[in-house]
C-alpha cells in the first residue's frame, strides 16, 4: 500500500545497481567495466570481450587461451537436440527455435542447479551458453533450407566458426573472408551488453524467481525478438526493401513515420537513452561502408539508408524529438552483405548480448544484499468493491 509512482515503460526508474556498462545517453558514451566500446571494438576479438564481460577484466594471454578452449570443448550439442531441429515446421522462426532450444539446454546441462559445477561459480555454464547459441543458430539455419548440418570445428575461432557452420556444404566448401569474420566480430562487440534494456531487464526479472540462467535467457531472447528491441535490425532491411520496392520513395516513409495517425516508425531510428548519435551505430556505420567498398558491394538498400538518415537529421520531426540512427540502423546492411538471411538477424544480435544476459543474470545473484524477487507495483485503476451480482441478474 501507500502512493505508488506511475513510471510507464520504466523510463524514470532504476531497478538494479551494475558495474558492467556506463551508459550516457546525452553524449554517446558507452563503456564495458570502464572501456570505451570503440576500443574495444577495434583492438579485442568477440571471444576477448566476452571474457571482460563475464569476469570483469580483459584476458591475460593465458586466461584468453584457456576460455578460447572452452570455446571449443563446449561447441557441440547433445546429439538428442539434432532431433529438435527435425521437428520445427520448415518455416519456423529461428528466434523461437533459439529460444527454445537454450531453454532446453537446462534439461541436458544441469550441473549449475545441483552445484556440480566442478569450476565453481556459473563459468562452465557460462561457456556452455556462449558457445553453443552459435551452434544452435547455424543449425537452425540448416535445418530450414534443408542441407546437412556442419559441426563446429576446433581450427577456427568463434567468428570463423559460427560463418563455416552456417555457409560451408559437402559439395561446396566456403572460403571464410576475414572481411566478414572481422566485421562480425565488430558486430557482435557492439551488441555485448547495455544496461538494463528490455531483454536485460527480463533475464534479471525472471531470474530474480530463482529460476535457472538457461530458462532467464531463453525469457530474454523472447523479448528481444519484438521490433521495437533487436528485432528492429531485420524491420530495418524489411523496410528498406519496401522503401525500394515502392520506387525508391523515402520521402513517403518519413511522411508516414511523422503521421501520428499512422503507426508506421522508421525502424532502427529512436532510442530510450540515447538522445544523439547512438556510438554503436557510428561505428557499425562506418564498418559498414568500409566493407561495401573493400568488396566492391553495391546494395542499393545502403543508398537508401543514408538517404532516410539524411533527411531525418535534417528534419523537424526528427530533430526535435531527438531521434537519431540506433545500433539495429546499419547493422542489416552488413549481415546482408555477408549472406545471413534476413530472418537471422535478431538471432546474430542474441549471440552478440549472450555475454551481458549471463553477467546480468550473475551479478544480480550474487548481490546477496539487493536480493529480492522482481515485483513491480501497479497503480489500479479499475472498479471500487462493488455488490456481486448473481447470474440471473447479469
Ligand atoms: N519513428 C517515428 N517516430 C518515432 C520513432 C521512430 N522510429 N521513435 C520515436 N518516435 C517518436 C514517438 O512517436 C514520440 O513522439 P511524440 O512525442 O510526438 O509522441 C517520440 O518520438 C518519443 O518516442 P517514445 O516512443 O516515447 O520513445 P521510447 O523511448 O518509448 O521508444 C524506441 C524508444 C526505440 C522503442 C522508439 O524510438 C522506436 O520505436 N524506434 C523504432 C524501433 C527501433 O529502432 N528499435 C531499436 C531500439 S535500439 C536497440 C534495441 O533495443 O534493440
Amino acid at each position: 500500500t501507500g502512493y505508488i509512482t506511475l513510471d510507464s515503460g520504466f523510463s524514470n526508474t532504476g531497478s538494479c545497481t551494475s558495474a558492467i556498462t556506463y551508459l550516457d545517453g546525452a553524449n554517446g558514451i558507452l563503456d564495458y567495466y570502464g572501456y570505451a566500446i570503440e576500443e574495444l571494438a577495434e583492438n579485442c576479438s568477440f571471444t576477448e570481450v566476452a571474457y571482460l564481460i563475464l569476469h570483469k577484466e580483459l584476458p591475460t594471454y593465458d586466461q584468453l587461451e584457456s576460455f578460447k578452449h572452452d570455446m571449443v570443448r563446449f561447441a557441440l550439442l547433445h546429439e538428442d537436440m539434432i532431433h529438435f531441429f527435425d521437428h520445427f515446421p520448415p518455416n519456423a522462426s529461428p528466434m523461437s527455435i533459439l529460444s527454445t532450444s537454450v531453454n532446453a539446454l537446462h534439461n541436458y546441462y544441469p550441473e549449475m542447479d545441483e552445484e556440480l559445477d566442478p569450476y565453481g561459480g556459473y563459468t562452465v555454464t557460462a561457456a556452455r551458453l556462449l558457445s553453443k547459441i552459435r551452434t544452435i543458430a547455424a543449425f537452425s539455419y540448416k535445418k530450414s533450407i534443408g542441407h546437412p548440418l556442419v559441426y563446429p570445428s576446433a581450427r577456427l575461432n568463434y567468428c570463423e566458426n559460427f560463418l563455416n557452420m552456417m555457409f560451408d556444404r559437402p559439395n561446396l566448401p566456403y572460403r571464410i573472408r576475414p572481411e566478414f569474420a572481422s566485421a562480425l566480430n565488430k558486430l557482435l562487440i557492439l551488441h555485448a551488453d547495455h544496461e538494463q534494456n528490455c531483454s536485460t531487464s527480463t533475464v534479471r526479472l525472471v531470474g530474480s524467481s530463482g529460476c535457472n540462467l538457461y530458462a532467464s535467457i531463453s525469457a530474454g531472447i523472447s523479448a528481444l525478438w519484438g521490433p521495437l528491441h533487436g528485432g528492429a535490425n531485420q524491420a530495418v532491411v524489411k523496410m528498406l526493401e519496401a522503401i525500394l520496392h515502392d520506387g525508391g520513395d523515402f520521402r513517403k516513409y518519413i511522411e508516414k513515420a511523422k503521421d501520428k495517425n499512422d503507426p508506421f516508425r522508421l525502424s532502427g531510428f529512436g532510442h530510450r537513452v540515447y538522445k544523439t548519435f547512438d556510438p554503436r551505430a557510428k561505428i557499425i556505420k562506418q564498418s559498414c561502408a568500409e566493407i561495401m567498398n573493400l568488396l566492391e558491394i553495391n546494395d542499393p538498400l545502403l543508398d537508401i539508408a543514408l538517404e532516410l538518415e539524411e533527411i531525418a537529421r535534417t528534419d523537424d520531426y526528427f530533430v526535435s524529438r531527438n531521434l537519431y540512427p540506433n545500433v539495429d540502423f546499419y547493422s542489416g546492411i552488413i549481415y546482408r552483405a555477408m549472406g545471413i538471411p534476413t530472418n537471422m538477424f535478431t538471432v546474430m544480435f542474441a549471440m552478440g548480448r549472450m555475454p551481458g544476459w549471463i553477467a546480468q543474470w550473475t551479478e544480480m545473484v550474487e548481490d546477496k544484499e539487493n536480493a529480492r524477487i522482481g515485483r513491480p507495483r501497479q497503480v489500479y485503476a479499475g472498479n471500487t468493491r462493488r455488490p456481486f451480482v448473481p447470474m440471473k441478474d447479469r
